[in-house]
């Protein structure tokens, strides 16, 4: 993919409401963003077919929606209080801050030439106050992983449900990050949302087979969204790389636009968070195997994923910019039918034609109870198609005057722009065969 692609992306987000850059109206605030009414579809989508697939569809998945204020003990229990924070160096001249492994040149400030201070460690967490006076209230912090909430409730899923190990938890929430290194668009902000599953093992069984397992599952949700396999590399990280909590890690990552970088994650933390709670906090975390009568504490598998990259990594494979026969230009995003914001637009062909409008809303109105639809009854027919390629509509579905003879619709496909006639009474199964 081209990398001006990067560009166009950013601009066809904004333009058809997928991506708005962060309290724009108060000249922005850098790496955050807001997520418009095309946007919060296309994640929402993400987030429920993450959910389905990794969730309910296993047997041996529950889920968890844990605080993202938790007590300050558990960042100092698992070890984000010292360990998660970075390197920083500052400018001595224009004062900003760089990560030195980062940089090109170790010397000299990119920005103006200046002279770097030396090294100083920059805590990776952001902090907030509970309690109403700022002096006598509690440091919290936003949580930097929706992980450590799992970890700190593994004993309630047990005590409350009827799992044996192996089991899993799985959670979607929103993390936060005081990235020095930001930019990229979506790709690493301040704010941004985790899918995470904590998978809980015996210490005595193959966790390289099971993270391996993992890691083939993990393939087949790129596959169930649409994102081609060609696209992955496998990054083993290596030891002197990996996060402090983990014995091996292999960074999945993708061919972005502006190069190959992590999407998702899986890292074998072992019982490094358990036994870190289980000290700190003096509770029993450990597990009672009823087969063995023997106890222990679990380890720790965690497939770990971005919502926000996978919208880019998705928005990227999907950009196509295709020359017509008749020498225009159309943008399309091939979006999979089941990730796409939209599944169909329904359209009368003409909108001051009241028995067409009428036909059309009663279609509208039956389509919407079982997909999300969009309607469009502006300008002509051609620019609603471009309209609805643009924000990856896959099919549109016009009401003409035959419809009110035939009881039919004609509906025309995004990706080859075929059109074929649909009896009314067929719409919803037609649709529901090629939305899967
Ligand atoms: N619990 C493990 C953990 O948090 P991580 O690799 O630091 O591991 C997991 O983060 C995933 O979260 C990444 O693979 C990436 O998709 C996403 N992510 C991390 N930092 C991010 C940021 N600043 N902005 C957007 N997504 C981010």
């Amino acid at each position: 993919m081209a990398s001006d692609s990067m560009e166009k992306i950013v601009s066809l987000c904004k333009r058809r409401g997928f991506v708005y850059p962060g309290s724009e109206i108060y000249g922005g605030l850098a790496s955050t963003y807001d997520f418009g009414p095309l946007g919060v579809e296309l994640k929402n989508n993400i987030k429920k077919l993450w959910w389905k697939y990794f969730v309910q569809d296993r047997e041996d998945m529950v889920g968890l929606d844990g605080g993202i204020l938790l007590s300050p003990k558990i960042w100092e229990a698992s070890g984000h209080v010292k360990n998660f924070k970075d390197a920083l160096v500052e400018c001595k001249k224009c004062h900003l801050r760089f990560r030195p492994d980062k940089l090109k040149e170790a010397s000299k400030c990119p920005e103006c030439g200046g002279q770097f201070t030396d090294p100083k460690s920059f805590l990776g967490m952001f902090k907030t106050t509970i309690g109403a006076i700022e002096k006598e209230g509690v440091e919290a912090y936003l949580r930097p992983e929706t992980a450590q909430a799992i970890f700190a409730d593994y004993k309630n899923v047990l005590d409350s449900n009827n799992k044996k190990i192996p089991f899993g938890i799985g959670q979607i929430g929103k993390a936060f990050r005081n990235e020095v290194t930001t930019g990229n668009f979506i790709f690493r902000t301040l704010e941004f949302e985790q899918m995470e599953i904590e998978y809980f093992i015996s210490p005595d069984a193959d966790w390289n087979k099971i993270f391996e397992n993992w890691l083939e599952y993990i393939y087949g949700y790129a596959d169930l969204i649409g994102l081609p396999r060609p696209q992955f590399f496998k990054h083993e990280i290596p030891d002197e790389e990996r996060a402090f909590y983990s014995k091996r890690t292999i960074d999945v990552e993708y061919q972005f636009p502006f190069g190959q970088d992590e999407l998702w994650a899986i890292a074998y933390r072992t019982d490094y968070d358990l036994a870190a709670h289980q000290a700190a906090s003096g509770q029993n975390l450990e597990y009672f195997d009823d087969a063995t009568k023997k106890k222990f504490l679990p380890h720790v598998i965690e497939p770990t994923f971005g919502v926000e990259r996978t919208m880019l990594a998705l928005l990227a494979n999907a950009y196509r910019e295709e020359e017509l026969e008749n020498g225009e230009t159309r943008v399309v995003l091939k979006l999979k039918p089941n990730v796409a914001p939209y599944k169909a637009a329904v359209f009368p062909l003409l909108a001051n034609k009241e028995n067409l409008v009428a036909k059309a809303r009663e279609i509208f109105g039956e389509l919407k109870k079982d997909f999300n639809c969009a309607w469009d009854e502006r300008g002509n027919i051609g620019k609603r198609y471009r309209y609805q390629d643009e924000v990856g509509t896959p099919f549109c579905v016009t009401v003409d005057f035959d419809s009110l003879e035939n009881d039919d619709v004609t509906v025309r496909d995004r990706d080859t722009m075929k059109q074929e006639r649909v009896k009314i009474g067929e719409l919803k199964k037609y649709l529901t065969g090629k939305i899967q």
